[in-house]
């Protein structure tokens, strides 16, 4: 089991012990083409994992994670919330700041979070912008197309849990050789001169469920995608594909037809639905599919 600080949205956290369960024991090295925070590639104990993500500001923070200490990161994070004046229940306790209904501490730090928002958006510093996903909406990582942090203030701070899941997360990270990338999982550069002891992993956008990142996420995509996989299969490259099948009562009916070739193994586990209104707790069936 591994949780990433960043907590980002569709990470592997829950389901990684059984996801590892599957990864074939020759294995050099990993490509993880949709890696978010990679939870997959740093929980699993292969040395070598190729990382990418179309998003580049989640695999910067990756590099953040990668190449400094937790006792530094969290330093600087400190430091980062005492500047702007955040909350941090972890020294004070929560005795200053009583909190009204559902709004957790969003109100004691709206102003400060939207100064560190622009701070970061005119500097572009790493630090800043692992701070504003501690303290924002839901840790959304969201920007606008002038490439601008937009999500709003959330209810939580840089709580004890969150700070053992930094130190957990660089543990793991640490002495992993990455090389990483930020290219659409099309592109060639990522299945070119690639050994056959590699395994892929592919954790795409779902289409049937909801996340930031799914908005540019279509049939399309999903077709492309299935078709690319079928092409390393046949080319002998093992590889795992997760996903969920049905969520909420609606089916993602390509992937069902088009995983019946393969080895398919059923994760089902619920899936907690939450936002500020409701929260509800529906049936998922997850999946992983894999050619081994
Ligand atoms: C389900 S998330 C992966 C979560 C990851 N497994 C983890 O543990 O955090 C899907 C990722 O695909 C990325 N993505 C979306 N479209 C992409 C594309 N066309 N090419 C490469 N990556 C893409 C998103 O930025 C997102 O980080």
């Amino acid at each position: 089991m591994l949780y990433s600080p960043l907590n980002y949205q569709g990470n592997k956290s829950r389901i990684v012990d059984c996801l590892l369960s599957l990864l074939p024991q020759d294995v050099s090295s990993i490509r993880e083409i949709f890696c978010g925070s990679a939870v997959f590639s740093f929980a699993s104990d292969v040395n070598k994992v190729f990382l990418n993500d179309i998003n580049i500001h989640i695999t910067d923070l990756i590099r953040f994670f990668h190449d400094n200490s937790a006792d530094e990161i969290i330093e600087q994070a400190d430091n980062i919330i005492r500047h702007y004046g955040l909350t941090n229940t972890f020294y004070e306790g929560k005795q200053p700041y009583p909190e009204h209904r559902h709004e957790g501490l969003s109100n004691y730090n709206k102003a400060a979070f939207n100064r560190l928002k622009a701070a970061y958006n005119s500097d572009k510093d790493i630090a800043k912008l692992f701070v504003l996903s501690i303290y924002s909406f839901n840790h959304y990582l969201r920007f606008n197309s002038n490439d601008e942090f937009n999500v709003p203030v959330g209810k939580v701070d840089f709580v004890k849990t969150l700070r053992e899941k930094t130190r957990s997360y660089c543990r793991a990270i640490r002495n992993k050789e990455i090389i990483i990338s930020n290219y659409d999982f099309r592109s060639d550069e990522l299945y070119c001169g690639v050994e056959k002891s590699t395994v892929y992993y592919f954790d795409p956008p779902y289409l049937i469920t909801q996340a930031p990142y799914n908005l540019f996420w279509t049939e399309r995509e999903e077709i492309d995608l299935l078709n690319l996989i079928d092409k390393l299969n046949a080319s002998g490259y093992r590889f795992i594909l997760s996903n969920v099948i049905e969520s909420n009562g609606k089916r993602n009916d390509l992937l069902y037809e088009w995983m019946e070739k393969y080895n398919v193994k059923h994760i089902h586990r619920q899936y907690l639905n939450s936002s500020y209104q409701k929260k509800n707790i529906s049936n998922a069936d997850e999946v992983a599919i894999s050619n081994f």
